[in-house]
């Protein structure tokens, strides 16, 4: 259960070498708008390999209270038949969206153009993040926010618009939930509406509006950023979507297997896409060992077979510029930091502190609980590296899986056990992330 009210504290403690192979769940991003676009279209899309972990089932749950019907097959296959752009229906209540704010921030921009009145809900850390971002440009295109807790907070009661317009809108941080509300809320309107985002993030919601038959067309805008035209009110057909496993998740196991020394772990089928892998990039700067066995095409995204060996790491400057292909990996770079010789500094993450914590602050202080040195300057996060952290510490993760997983993957290489308040939050995104872990050989309990 994701929000259970009984916390289920973790210990991870140093650990053998970990070996084997893995697959972790579908990626989080895709699942989302695998039941999202699912939902727009006429007709039924069959999705595999879906995340079924508490955001994207409070997703799932969304569709359904809008009228698309929703079920659940074997092994991560489920059908979804979709009531069309437009075509939401009334929802009877409140949709809760748990821990998962691009479950709602998405929602909200697919219903912004849909003439229901829709109240948004999520837990205590969704409730914390800022929401106004995304009810901007939405109430450009005709959305009217009725209601909203203080600082624009969930709850919100969104009124879709009666006749939606087309906009043109230069998002204003780097956010792909932010562009993705957008382009679903355009979905509705007649004609072109426009995105442009300085800096490219995760185009995952392009390429699929793209394979359901919308006209999109994507290109270079400056040095580093995209500018994207969508047609308004297309029919979109239902495709199949097979959903590949997710980098930001094969992001721990794929740490613990470069910090615990003697380590030799294959990664299968992780989702490559280049705007989601910076982390890789980073560790390789650092010195890491990660071989790409094989790549394919899985379903429209690049996929590879990847194998990691422990091996020294060495500090290294993270630019700014590299934060929105790994803006959910920083906190286990920073354990991959706290192992490596030197400083490493990663740049520009502001956008941290409105995470499912403040993620930058939840970091440094994962890593000083364990006797690791780490400081912010400013949105910078610097980190002193020593060859065994010590570890030791209790790790309060403010219903942040990511937090839970890092501090945990911290605890299986340093000299002292590492505990976690709660592992809870971890089934939001990586189900099975403790089993799997065991299985290459973690001690975790
Ligand atoms: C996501 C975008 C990112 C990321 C989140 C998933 C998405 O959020 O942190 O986990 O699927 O679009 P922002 O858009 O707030 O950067």
């Amino acid at each position: 259960m994701v929000n259970g009210p009984e916390p289920t504290p973790l210990t991870a403690r140093r650990s053998g070498p970990l070996t084997g192979r893995l697959r972790v769940p579908g990626d989080k991003s895709i699942s989302h708008r695998a039941l999202i676009l699912g939902a727009m279209t006429v007709g039924e899309t069959v999705v595999s390999g879906l995340l079924e972990g508490g955001d994207v089932l409070r997703t799932a749950g969304a569709m359904q209270a809008l009228g698309a019907e929703v079920a659940q097959g074997a092994a991560g296959v489920w059908r979804i038949h979709g009531v069309g752009v437009g075509g939401f229906a009334q929802p009877a209540q409140a949709l809760d969206f748990g821990n998962s704010g691009t479950g709602c921030r998405l929602t909200m921009g697919a219903v912004a153009g849909c003439r229901v009145t829709t109240r948004f809900d999520g837990d205590a850390s969704l409730r914390k993040r800022p929401m106004r971002r995304v009810l901007d440009p939405l109430e450009k295109i005709g959305a009217r926010t009725l209601e909203a807790a203080d600082g624009d907070r969930l709850p919100v009661i969104m009124q879709g618009a009666r006749d939606p317009v087309p906009i043109v809108y230069e998002v204003p941080v780097p956010s792909a939930q932010l562009k993705s509300a957008v382009l679903l809320a355009g979905l509705a309107a007649p004609g072109e509406t426009t995105v442009i985002e300085t800096v490219a993030t995760r185009d995952h919601t392009e390429r699929m509006l793209k394979h359901f038959g919308a006209k999109l067309a994507s290109k270079p805008h400056g040095e580093h950023g995209r500018r994207i035209v969508l047609q308004g009110q297309p029919e979109l057909e239902p495709a199949p979507v097979t959903v590949p496993a997710d980098p930001s998740s094969a992001a721990f196991p794929l740490v613990a297997a470069l910090i615990v020394p003697g380590s030799d772990v294959i990664l299968e089928s992780v989702m490559t896409n280049p705007l989601r892998t910076g982390l890789y990039a980073t560790l390789r700067e650092m010195g890491a060992s990660i071989e790409v066995l094989e790549t394919r095409d899985d379903g429209g995204e690049e996929v590879a077979d990847l194998r990691v060996r422990a091996g020294g790491l060495k500090a290294v400057e993270v630019p700014a510029g590299r934060a929105p292909s790994m803006i959910d990996e920083y906190p286990i770079l920073a354990v991959a930091a706290a192992f490596a010789e030197g400083a490493t500094r990663m740049k520009g993450l502001g956008e941290l502190r409105v995470k499912e914590s403040d993620r930058l602050a939840a970091t440094a202080d994962m890593l000083r609980v364990n006797g690791v040195e780490a400081a912010v300057e400013g949105d910078d996060l610097i980190v002193h590296g020593k060859a065994r952290p010590i570890g030791g510490g209790e790790v309060v993760t403010h219903m942040d899986h990511r937090i839970a997983m890092s501090a945990l993957v911290l605890g299986l290489a340093g000299e002292q056990p590492v505990r976690i308040d709660d592992a809870a939050f971890i089934a939001t995104s990586f189900p099975g992330f403790v089993e799997l872990m065991r299985g290459l050989g973690a001690d975790l309990s």
